[in-house]
């Protein structure tokens, strides 16, 4: 290798846990003029890991790549320039990286001149940082979540001066717009609204890899969201780690109820949000989210656990009694809502009993769907520390246990769907099938039926006749 860098900076989760009373700047995306160009004739493979934060990340870097002139390839073998945009929230996710980095060394071999790259929330760990140094020379380019911006800079840096870089900010940076995109669909958009979370739930990496709450400003976020219609968008996925957090941070009083408020003014057909936090969510949301139009009438709003003694250890700032509260609310608000979640379980010190208390709430809650985990200990945080003496084999069994009573929720919020008419917003042929469409309602439901490509991309009406347990069957009704 022998390449210097140019840049090392590396993080620190000491210092990502401060959060600094800094005022957010609003940026604007530039590229020097003579970057634009160095990409043509290379073609770049992105790997995105991780949530739909991760996902819309990449569309970003995509489109900073596309307008440096380089072009996307799935290959390896055929990439320039392979970039890894990671996830740290369990140990996994980060032992599949590393095995990848593994793998495609020998690449490295026979083209010298492929630049490897490492973004996202594992670049933001030191200890991430200090392996790829020792283990994983290979990699010529490290960069956070904090500066995607920058990515013009350090591809010069790797392919024009043949250095090495190393920039990884442990205090988030200003917000950065008209960063360009590539959406990766061509009727569903992710929009950010605000970047970071300040709720530091005691098992999360995420408030120490993505900083301090952030929100764009309304203007911005309607602005694209109006583009996007201009444009033949359909829906949009309103994404933040915290979203009812929005608006906390701005210089004026502007909440998530005003932004949706706000955003059911325009022509946008659908509207989902992600992800929503038990105590944040507020009446005002409810109210809001209660007036239907483009509201999708489906909320992911993850619990966590239902044992009050985990939620106090995990610091979710809400009891059993006051989540399941409050989703009474708002099923009274929005018959018929669907309502997803996410939990862990063998949290350090679950016991059976705090496991049962979980079950229970899955039969109260009526969830239509969730994500399950397994509870996965993150250096840095406060839960990686607590003594944690549930063997490995139980808490397997508790994540089937807890994943059959899940299922049985699926199944049932999918059957109350026989013999209704739905609107499907079409997605494409079904894998295995041509003939047979696939899309999603209202609700978030999966749907087939009989179809052609034609009606790719536009909202038909689906009479249901079969529900299963991950999707329904039916056909158009004219
Ligand atoms: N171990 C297991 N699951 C986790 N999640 C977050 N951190 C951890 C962890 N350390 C889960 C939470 C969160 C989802 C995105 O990932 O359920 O809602
Ligand atoms: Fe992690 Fe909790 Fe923030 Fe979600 S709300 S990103 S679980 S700290």
């Amino acid at each position: 290798m022998g390449k210097q860098y140019s840049k090392y900076f590396a993080p620190s989760l000491k210092d990502a846990r401060k959060r600094v009373n800094k005022k957010t700047e609003n940026l604007k995306f530039s590229i020097p003029d003579n970057l634009i160009g160095l990409g043509n004739k290379l073609k770049y493979h992105l790997k995105t890991y991780g949530c739909q934060g991760n996902i819309a990340d990449s569309e970003k870097i995509s489109g900073i790549l596309e307008l440096m002139g380089f072009t996307p390839t799935d290959s390896d073998e055929e990439a320039d320039l392979i970039l890894f945009n990671t996830c740290a929230i369990r140990e996994n996710a980060e032992n599949r990286v590393f095995g990848e980095l593994g793998r495609i060394k020998s690449l490295k071999k026979a083209k010298p001149n492929l630049i490897l790259g490492l973004c996202g929330c594992m670049a933001q760990e030191e200890k991430v940082v200090e392996t790829i140094k020792r283990k994983h020379p290979q990699v010529d380019i490290v960069f956070g979540t904090h500066n995607i911006h920058k990515l013009p800079e350090y591809l010069a840096d790797a392919y024009l001066q043949k250095e090495r870089v190393v920039e990884v900010y442990s205090q988030e940076g200003d917000i950065v717009e008209d960063i360009p995109v590539k959406r990766g669909h061509l009727k569903k958009a992710w929009v950010d609204i605000m970047y970071g979370c300040d709720e530091f739930c005691t098992y999360c990496i995420v408030p120490y890899t993505r900083g301090k709450e952030r929100s764009r400003l309304p203007e911005d976020i309607i602005r694209e969201v109006e583009t996007l219609v201009s444009e033949g968008y359909i829906e949009v996925t309103l994404l933040g780690q915290n979203v009812n957090a929005y608006g906390k941070d701005l210089q004026i009083e502007y909440t998530f109820a005003n932004l949706l408020d706000d955003l059911n003014k325009t022509k946008i057909k659908r509207i989902r949000f992600t992800t929503s936090h038990p105590r944040d969510l507020d009446d005002e949301t409810i109210r809001v989210m209660a007036k239907g139009g483009n509201i999708m009438p489906h909320l992911h709003l993850p619990v966590q656990s239902g044992s009050n003694t985990i939620l106090k250890r995990m610091n979710r700032k809400y009891t059993k009694e006051e989540y399941l509260e409050k989703i009474s609310k708002l099923k009274k608000s929005i018959p018929g809502i669907s309502l997803t979640t996410d939990i862990i379980v063998g949290f350090p010190g679950e016991t059976e009993e705090d496991f049962e208390e979980t079950l229970d709430l899955v039969r109260k809650a009526e969830f239509e769907g969730a994500y399950t985990f397994i509870f996965s200990p993150r250096e840095g945080t406060p839960a990686s520390k607590y003594e944690d003496s549930t063997p490995q084999i139980t808490k397997k069994e508790r994540l089937l246990t807890l994943n059959k009573l899940i299922n049985e929720g699926f199944a049932r919020g999918n059957k109350k769907f026989e013999n209704e008419i739905v609107e499907v917003l079409v997605e494409g042929a079904s894998d295995k099938n041509e003939e047979i469409m696939t899309g999603y309602t209202a609700h978030n439901k999966v749907v087939n039926f009989p179809g052609n490509l034609s009606m790719v991309g536009s909202i038909v009406s689906v009479k249901i006749e079969k529900a299963y347990t991950w999707h329904l069957k039916g056909k158009i009704v004219k």
